[in-house]
């Protein structure tokens, strides 16, 4: 049996909705687009969305529209997709790590403040690259694998220490952190729609947020600094290309209509991996806090203990046909940023532990209990083979 790790659910009503765009020839800057930020912001429930290009973009445009650049510091996770930190990296401004809680594998406050301390100390560098403390500006929180962060301890470090937050809810769209929806903490946050996401415009973001200053700064970004009043060869500000299609964004709106049900098939595909894996020996099931009323699953990781050789575990499902992933590799030990900043293994040890033993397991809403069962059972004979 074959299953990929993950796979977009594409109904005809999704494929007649973007049909009906390239039939009627507006392709770009059109009615879709708009019906798409409309429809986001009343779901999440914030004054305004801007669909862009890319979960990237949208994090992008967030920095730029807080003036966040060059030295400036902004304290985040070393355990997400690297672009939560690349962002940064565009703008010159540095990414200062802080741990993880090993449970909910998302930023750990306590670990927030010690960096704060730190830094206020004098004794706090990103990797072995000086900074200025006075240039401390924001911290950015990811609601890693679609689990809210620890909102209200982020919020009150925020507002003692003068800092902006930044919500990456790229991964978490539709989660609630006590009953209260992400992508509403702080000051923006981001979704994304890339094809593994719970909903999917193919390639594609947006920004959410009650800022009217962030609101107009990141639309004129994202087409080409084009501000009010501009023409189309006439240009505010410095801007980019980060528009979301018409076709993207109706496929969007259509998957949108259905982001409730999506969540929660999900949520039972999550509860069948759990029954299955209750009683299997070298296996943690993903933590879900008090605090997260509502799950948004984004994938499904699970942690080896210890003695289990992970790699050796890949291969053996790969060999029967089951893709995994080793989410999420730490970002601060990726070449790049060793290279960059000088890190090695020892910085960040909750983060390297966890990074070397997660495995995310084949995950998406229309998979079959069948292959659930397959893959469980293939995974208990890997645990056994390769256990040190
Ligand atoms: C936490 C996080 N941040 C940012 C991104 C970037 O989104 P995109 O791939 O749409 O640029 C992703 C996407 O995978 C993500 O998981």
């Amino acid at each position: 049996m074959n299953v990929p790790l993950s796979s977009p659910e594409i109904t005809q009503e999704d494929i007649k909705e973007v049909m009906d765009v390239l039939k009627s020839g507006r392709l770009s800057i059109g009615p879709r687009i708009e019906e798409f930020e409309r429809l986001i912001a009343k779901y999440v429930g914030v004054k305004y969305a801007i669909g862009v290009n890319s979960g990237t973009s949208a994090l992008h445009l967030i920095l730029r529209s807080l003036e966040i650049g060059e030295g400036d510091l902004v304290i985040t996770t070393p355990f997400s997709f690297v672009a939560s930190s690349n962002v940064m990296l565009f703008e010159k401004a540095l990414p200062i790590f802080a741990d993880i809680d090993p449970n909910t594998l998302n930023l750990s406050p306590k670990a927030v403040n010690e960096v704060i301390e730190n830094l206020r100390k004098g004794k706090m560098s990103a990797g072995k690259i000086n900074v200025d403390p006075s240039k401390l500006r924001a911290i950015l929180v990811v609601d890693v694998f679609g689990q809210p962060a620890d909102w209200d301890e982020f919020e009150k470090i925020a507002e003692e220490n003068g800092l902006e937050l930044i919500e990456d809810s790229c991964e978490a769209i539709g989660a609630e952190y006590k009953g209260r929806k992400v992508g509403t903490f702080g000051s923006a946050g981001a979704f994304a729609f890339y094809p593994n996401k719970q909903i999917t415009t193919g390639e594609g973001g947006v920004i959410v947020t009650n800022d009217e200053k962030i609101h107009i700064l990141s639309r004129s970004m994202r087409n080409q600094g084009r501000g009010e009043g501009d023409e189309w060869l006439t240009h505010s500000r410095l801007g980019y290309n980060y528009r979301l299609d018409e076709m993207s964004a109706a496929l969007g709106v259509s998957q949108l209509r259905r982001l409730d049900a999506i969540l929660r098939k999900r949520e039972k595909v999550a509860q069948i991996y759990n029954e299955l894996l209750s009683n299997v020996k070298g296996i943690e099931t993903p933590y879900i806090s008090p605090a997260t009323t509502k799950m948004s699953w984004f994938v499904y990781v699970v942690k080896l203990d210890k003695n289990i050789d992970r790699d050796k575990v890949m291969e053996y499902l790969k060999e029967n046909g089951i893709q995994t992933r080793p989410y999420f590799l730490a970002i601060h030990l990726q070449k790049f940023y060793r290279e960059t900043f000088g890190y090695s293994e020892g910085y960040f040890p909750v983060t390297e532990d966890v990074s070397k033993r997660t495995l995310a397991l084949p995950f998406f809403n229309n998979i079959s209990r069948e292959a659930q069962e397959y893959v469980v059972e293939k995974l208990k004979e890997a645990i056994e083979k390769f256990c040190r």
